[in-house]
């Protein structure tokens, strides 16, 4: 098992970077978040309404994926990192990489810390308040498939989770530091983390083949048919969000409705899952994972084949 970084002490963000503190003076004619990252926003009925509440959506959409990352990193990703780190799973660890484990445990808890304090410091900027974020569905949907395909192996399914969320990648996320016209204190926050996602990317991928190696034929058929659903379970966008920010800028139930159906239609959600998880699907194709017939049905199903 690979070390996290060999320098994490010196350079892990929680170690080595500043908070990063939103100066009005340095954000001036930048947006919050990037706005070709908003499906909703080019839709017709979106671009129509006022300036202001164009703001208010891509903010809300910025809120949004900030609480949805404190939410993910605390309760999903340091649930299972935990269990790492105490040693808890069905193989040989080597010491080295339960005390990694914690080192991620401390990233993923610092990152869930600034991107919290990023939302206050934006609200209170922008004046425009965040609308309550809730996890649950997320979190249900992750539930669901592990109760599906794991049943009687709990922290298994919350080790895949994890493996999923840090192997998949949001290339989106590492444009964000590159993008000119977004507030600086925001490219900077999203540097800090994807620096540090690098190696999690790397421990997470050892980590499944070792993982993998060590399961038995019957548990390895239940874990390939569970991956493509843990995969799909952390990329396909939630909809309650964009909905409660569509309707708080005015927008009525029948328009809100119309606007989801054109902006995040299945197909184009199948591709978007696809894509970012390529790298995850790939990774269990590596081990043989999709030699299962059934397994390979789960990707058809989901449309990630
Ligand atoms: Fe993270
Ligand atoms: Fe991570």
């Amino acid at each position: 098992m690979s070390r996290v970084a060999e320098d994490w002490y010196e350079s892990a963000g929680v170690r080595s970077r500043p908070r990063r503190t939103l100066a009005e003076e340095r954000e001036a004619g930048l947006a919050v978040f990037p706005a070709q990252l908003v499906p909703h926003l080019a839709h017709p009925a979106v671009a129509e309404l006022g300036t202001d509440a164009r703001a208010a959506l891509l903010a809300q959409h910025f809120y949004q994926y900030m609480y949805f990352t404190t939410h993910l990193e605390t309760r999903v990703v340091n649930r299972g990192t935990a269990l790492i780190a105490h040693g808890q799973v069905d193989f040989t660890l080597d010491p080295r990489a339960r005390l990694d484990a914690f080192k991620i445990y401390c990233d993923e808890g610092y990152h869930a810390l600034f991107s919290l304090d990023l939302v206050q410091q934006v609200e209170k900027s922008l004046g425009i308040p965040a609308l309550p974020y809730d996890f649950a569905p997320r979190l249900a949907r992750l539930e669901r498939t592990a109760e599906t395909f794991l049943p009687g192996h709990g922290s298994l399914g919350q080790l895949l989770q994890v493996v999923a969320f840090e192997t998949v990648v949001t290339r989106f996320l590492a444009q964000i530091p590159r993008d000119q016209g977004v507030f600086r204190v925001v490219r900077e926050a999203v540097d800090d983390h994807v620096r540090d996602e690098v190696h999690h990317h790397a421990y997470f991928v050892k980590f499944f083949k070792e993982l993998w190696a060590a399961l038995s034929p019957a548990l390895r058929r239940r874990v390939a048919c569970a991956m493509p659903h843990f995969v799909n379970d952390c990329l396909r966008p939630d909809l309650a969000p964009v909905r409660a920010a569509l309707r708080s800028v005015g927008l009525p139930a029948g328009t809100t409705a119309d606007v989801l159906a054109d902006c995040y239609r299945e197909d184009v959600l199948a591709a978007t899952v696809r894509e970012a998880g390529r790298h995850t699907l790939g990774l269990c194709e590596t081990v043989g994972a999709f030699d299962h017939p059934e397994a390979r049905e789960q990707l058809h199903l989901l449309g990630l084949a």
